[in-house]
């Protein structure tokens, strides 16, 4: 039995023979509509949710199987106080996988030693996004065309997104990926993924500050949202918020096939006057993060479809 707690969880060869996956479910979905009869899924949310809740939902739902779960810890015997490792116990008892997200770094890991079902990390406080990464890397692969060679600018709250830290972490594997980041100095990159992640793999990066002087480089630009939820206080997030507003006017900057990616939700950071430039990947993004949840579950429930 296997958990997924990070994109590293995969080797890249994995990760290559998941995003096969991925694209087949896409060109075939009648071919798995069966496949996942019988099973279900728990989805254990603590924290808010709108994509990854409801794409794992969506995912089994197409594999023909069942949800069931919770979407805040308020709604769950959590209010009453009962820890991680015990619903988790309890869970394996009603579930064949489960999708966790918790505001406490680390807690799906927690989960995982006590589970009998597979554990998959639906986010954990700013620490890592895995299944967001999967995500990103079938966008990069399927619209790109490759996952090497690119130069992607990743704008805006570093400091906090853990998307931006779990992309971060798969895209080092790759070779001739150069990072741009891009961030207030407040919200730079946390050391541990400059030094650990970033040096300690030779990788090129460098970091600034103005969206307008990396634009022109960028084969990709992996927009985020400043994560209010995780501000101390509430005069810091506001003057941080509209650092960057990624416009039609900053677009024009852009190479005529640089993609904009965002992992939603968004808030300000994209002008909607975006949505109708070719380039505005988001929204297909949204897609992909079914397609490749969907192959997930089959990989982790070890169902072969033929
Ligand atoms: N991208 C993402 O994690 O969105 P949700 O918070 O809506 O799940």
């Amino acid at each position: 039995m296997r958990h997924i707690m990070s994109p590293l969880d995969f080797t890249v060869e994995e990760l290559d023979q998941l995003l096969d996956l991925a694209n087949d479910i896409e060109a075939n979905p009648a071919k798995y509509a069966h496949a996942c009869e019988g099973k279900k899924i728990a989805t254990l949310f603590y924290e808010p949710s709108t994509r990854t809740r409801l794409s794992f939902e969506a995912a089994m739902l197409n594999l023909g199987g069942s949800v069931l779960g919770f979407s805040s810890a308020d709604s769950s015997s959590a209010a009453k106080g009962e820890s991680v490792s015990d619903t988790i116990r309890i869970v394996s008892c009603y579930a064949d996988i489960c999708a966790m997200r918790h505001p406490k770094e680390g807690a799906p890991l927690v989960a995982s030693m006590k589970s009998s079902i597979p554990v998959i990390n639906a986010g954990d406080g700013g620490h890592q996004h895995p299944t967001q990464t999967l995500t990103d890397l079938l966008t990069i692969r399927s619209l790109k065309g490759r996952l090497d060679h690119i130069t992607i600018g990743l704008c805006g709250d570093l400091k906090f997104g853990r998307t931006v830290h779990s992309l971060i972490n798969a895209l080092v594997r790759y070779p001739e990926v150069t990072f741009v980041l891009i961030s207030p100095e407040e919200l730079r990159i946390p050391d541990y993924i400059r030094e650990d992640v970033l040096r300690k793999n030779n990788q090129k990066f460098k970091e600034v500050v103005r969206l307008e002087d990396a634009l022109p480089e960028l084969d990709l630009l992996y927009m985020t949202r400043v994560q209010k939820e995780r501000f101390f206080n509430e005069e810091d997030y506001v003057r941080m918020k509209d650092f960057y507003i990624l416009d039609k006017t900053k677009m024009e900057l852009a190479k005529p096939d640089m993609l904009v990616l965002h992992p939603l939700p968004r808030v300000n950071e994209i002008s909607v006057e975006v949505d109708d430039d070719p380039r505005a990947a988001y929204f297909k993004q949204v897609q992909y993060g079914v397609y490749v949840r969907m192959a997930l579950i089959l990989t982790l429930l070890e169902v072969k479809v033929c």
